[in-house]
């Protein structure tokens, strides 16, 4: 079982341990009970987005098997479960409410209830509907309006029922993988596009916090952040590191915060800034009850030039240099030149993706360092006021396998002793971790990587949709065993 000093806070039954899905990645049944289409469909459809053409038409039956499911959680001896309602099964495209897309959530939910087990319930876990992203998704305001009216028909109907709420997992994701990378539905590469959904999207998130409050006034209403720190490779990096996690980390933080975006990036990428209206930055800064962290994995960074990025720049300097050039007005040249030097500094300051060679590595070839996970936080604690933490998702990728019943994740469940030690150290040291939750409770559609990648503590076998706990859920399973009767 994993293993925590004797004096530490994930000892203490008031820690809560939860294991955590999405819906698209895990309910199948795309077909029934009058869903809508999400981007997801219109994404996976599409040849060349997802490996081999995968789907979660029918995923890990989740929708149909839901029972045993809960019954799995259970038997985990976790006290929470993080689950995603799927918008394009609640409201239809006229707007009015599907009662048996409810219906489903109310069968998980009271089979939840029944084990005592707290939900967490993710309003969006990027499956928009594809009505919505006809008329232009994150980039047409009036769909985070859209998402307001389904966030208030969904905490109007389970109220207290769900703990707590998620607004948004991980923005960045539904941005800039959506919208200014391309490698997520909808699949847009465009800088503007990725920065104006990146808007929508948090404005969504903050005008949809008044309701949720209004409508389940017992629960805890936050929303859930990815984050990869930026690691320099050397000294003369340190600054690059340092633009790339304003870009990363503290485009998406800092105004749910402080409501303000990173001036170093909006100046950066001043051609691409939407239009923000007066009072916005107020609503994306609604006070949180809690901030979700998901992390797996650090990323390095040296100075050079991104692709994209650097093309951006170059047409900055070209322009500054045409307006110099056709300047006559001394004092104007001077401050063109200033602001020239400026953008030069920041072509300096950008920075560049590196791999190091040698280090371990999961299956989807994410560097594994638990230390970032305590830089992390303590780094967030030193900069914002934060509300209490929860760690929504944390997990490993690896190639399992089934051998004689037993599937033996050595790598998965040495990363979670060795993450949840670092949960246990940022505690210690000041930051008011109150919970973690597994990524994830079983193998599912892993998005671009289809079902190639496996991020379950239970191991699916697709064909006979058979589920068997791995031994990293066995640790978990022994662990909040021992927990419950007071023997750590
Ligand atoms: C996160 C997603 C989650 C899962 C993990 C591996 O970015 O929130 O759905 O895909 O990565």
């Amino acid at each position: 079982m994993y293993k925590f000093p004797k004096d530490s806070k994930l000892n203490n039954p008031e820690f809560i341990f939860g294991v955590a899905t999405a819906s698209y990645q895990i309910e199948g049944a795309t077909g029934v009970d009058e869903r809508c289409e999400s981007i997801w469909d219109t994404f996976c459809a599409t040849p060349g987005m997802v490996y081999k053409q995968h789907n979660g038409d029918i995923a890990c039956n989740h929708y149909n098997l839901y029972e045993q499911d809960v019954e799995l959680i259970s038997s985990l001896n976790v006290d929470a479960y993080r689950l995603s309602i799927a918008w394009p099964r609640i409201i239809r495209e006229d707007g009015s409410v599907n009662q048996k897309g409810l219906d489903f959530y109310d069968r998980l939910i009271t089979a939840l209830e029944k084990k005592n087990i707290t939900v967490m319930a993710t309003l969006y876990h990027w499956d928009l509907p594809q009505y919505l992203e006809d008329k232009g998704g994150w980039l047409n305001r009036e769909t985070s309006f859209k998402f307001v009216e389904y966030a208030d028909v969904v905490s109007k109907y389970f109220g207290d029922r769900i703990g707590f709420y998620v607004t948004l997992n991980e923005p960045w994701c539904s941005a800039f993988h959506g919208y200014r990378y391309g490698i997520h539905a909808p699949g847009i590469a465009d800088e503007a596009s990725g920065f104006l959904a990146c808007h929508n999207l948090l404005l969504a998130h903050g005008m949809a916090m008044p309701i949720l409050r209004k409508n389940a006034k017992k629960s805890k209403h936050g929303i859930v952040l990815n984050f990869t720190p930026n690691y320099p490779v050397d000294e003369s990096s340190i600054e690059a590191a340092k633009f790339a996690d304003d870009e990363h980390t503290h485009w998406f933080i800092k105004p749910i915060m402080e409501g303000k975006y990173p001036e170093s990036v909006y100046q950066h990428f001043i051609d691409y800034m939407p239009t923000i209206e007066v009072n916005d930055m107020a609503i994306i800064s609604e006070k949180i009850d809690f901030l979700g962290v998901n992390f797996y994995s650090r990323s390095m960074v040296t100075n050079g030039r991104q692709g994209k990025v650097s093309d951006t720049i170059l047409k900055k300097l070209e322009r500054a240099e045409i307006r110099i050039l056709e300047s006559d007005d001394v004092l104007e040249d001077e401050t063109k030149a200033e602001q020239l030097q400026k953008l030069m500094n920041q072509k300096e300051s950008h920075y560049l993706s590196v791999d190091l060679q040698d280090v371990e590595r999961t299956h989807i070839g994410w560097e594994v360092h638990p230390e970032a996970l305590l830089k992390l936080l303590t780094d967030l604690h030193r900069i914002y006021k934060l509300p209490p933490v929860y760690i929504t998702e944390n997990g490993a990728a690896v190639d399992d396998h089934v051998v004689d019943g037993v599937v033996d994740d050595e790598q998965r469940y040495r990363y979670y002793q060795n993450h949840l030690l670092m949960v246990h150290e940022a505690i210690k040291m000041g930051v008011d971790v109150r919970g973690y939750f597994a990524w994830s409770l079983m193998d599912n559609f892993e998005w671009a990587e289809g079902y190639k990648m496996r991020f379950g503590i239970v191991y699916v076998d697709y064909e006979t949709q058979e589920r068997t706990l791995k031994k990293s859920a066995i640790k978990f399973q022994e662990f909040l065993n021992a927990r419950k009767k007071g023997l750590l």
